[in-house]
């Protein structure tokens, strides 16, 4: 008896075959699915460095938050050098990571490899400062405080505290920085209002405390006794210009104003002694929103372009009350 395959083949492609192979399919992509949402992801985070406790706190944020998420992260100090950060992008390119979170030292100079990054289609997560490119698509989102508005409520703040009378010394942050900038802008901007305000003398301390203290006493031994205030972009570099008061026989806090900005537990102790006058929260608690945002990213959702992240101002009024519940 002769077998008949052709009958019996037409039957299967017609009935089983196609069934079975549905079937193959979507548990094939089932597989896949969950494989994908089980992989590990690895991110690559490309600090500035560790010039202040406030920059110490963004790191231990991100650090913590990518341990809770069981994120892989691959973490790259760049001791402040756009260069070494502009490598470490590289690495983090060469080792194939899923998305990148970026602390840029400086505004400006990335676009280069920044094209190179989204030609690989990664997800560049800006935190805390921005960045200059004529192209946004070259990075996914910023999540940053308006840094603008702290300079500004710096401002406001002190002119009230001098009755829009006095002299002023600046300490700036980083050149080139969007904080420095900014910070900068918005100081300006809020006493430009008091003619009888006036910034006598204005450097960086480039955002450290030794920095701070150094030119401080530069400023003190110019100008002595005519300074009214110090505004510092920071409150390491204020910390560091209370010590160089300190040294020179004045009382900070009283004989001069001290004015700053981020909010740290130093700041909040240097207002209970009464050496610092007013701090301008600056909030580096960004691991969560830095990793909700790659993760929507990863699952195709879009996300804002930027997010701005809520500060407050805190004087030494409040500053007893407050300090206990500070989380950095
Ligand atoms: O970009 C945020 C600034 O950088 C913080 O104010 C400062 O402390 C840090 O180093």
């Amino acid at each position: 008896m002769g077998f008949d395959c052709r009958g019996s083949f037409a039957n299967l492609s017609r009935m089983k075959f196609p069934r079975f192979f549905s079937l193959l399919i979507v548990a094939t992509v089932f597989a896949f699915s969950l494989r994908a949402a089980d992989k590990k992801l690895t991110v690559g985070f490309s600090q500035i460095g560790a010039e202040s406790a406030w920059r110490t706190a963004e790191t231990e944020s991100i650090r913590g938050e990518a341990t809770k998420r069981g994120v892989n992260l691959r973490f790259s100090d760049a001791q402040q050098k756009q260069e070494n950060q502009i490598k470490a992008i590289r690495a983090f390119l060469a080792q194939g990571v899923d998305a990148i979170i970026l602390a840029p030292v400086v505004e400006t100079g990335w676009e280069p490899v920044l094209k190179e990054v989204k030609r690989a289609k990664i997800p560049v997560i800006l935190v805390d400062r921005g960045i200059n490119v004529s192209d946004e698509s070259l990075y996914t989102t910023l999540i940053a405080s308006d840094f603008v508005a702290e300079g500004r409520l710096a401002g406001e703040w002190l002119a009230k505290k001098l009755n829009g009378k006095g002299n002023i010394v600046e300490l700036q942050g980083t050149p080139g920085a969007a904080p420095a900038i900014d910070r900068k802008k918005g100081f300006e901007q809020a006493i430009a209002k008091n003619p009888g305000l006036k910034i006598i003398k204005s450097q960086t301390g480039e955002f450290t405390r030794s920095k701070g203290k150094e030119v401080m006493e530069a400023f003190l031994k110019a100008e002595g006794k005519n300074v009214n205030a110090v505004y510092a972009h920071n409150d390491d570099m204020a910390l560091g210009a209370i010590q160089a008061i300190e040294e020179a026989g004045l009382k900070p806090g009283t004989d001069i104003i001290v004015v700053s900005i981020d909010g740290v537990k130093g700041a909040f102790e240097a207002m209970v002694a009464g050496k610092l006058n007013c701090t301008v929260e600056c909030n580096p608690l960004l691991g969560p929103a830095a990793f909700d945002a790659i993760e929507a990213v990863k699952v195709g959702r879009t996300v804002p372009k930027k997010t701005i992240v809520k500060d407050e101002v805190f004087d030494q009024s409040v500053a007893m009350d407050v300090i206990g519940s500070r989380k950095y």
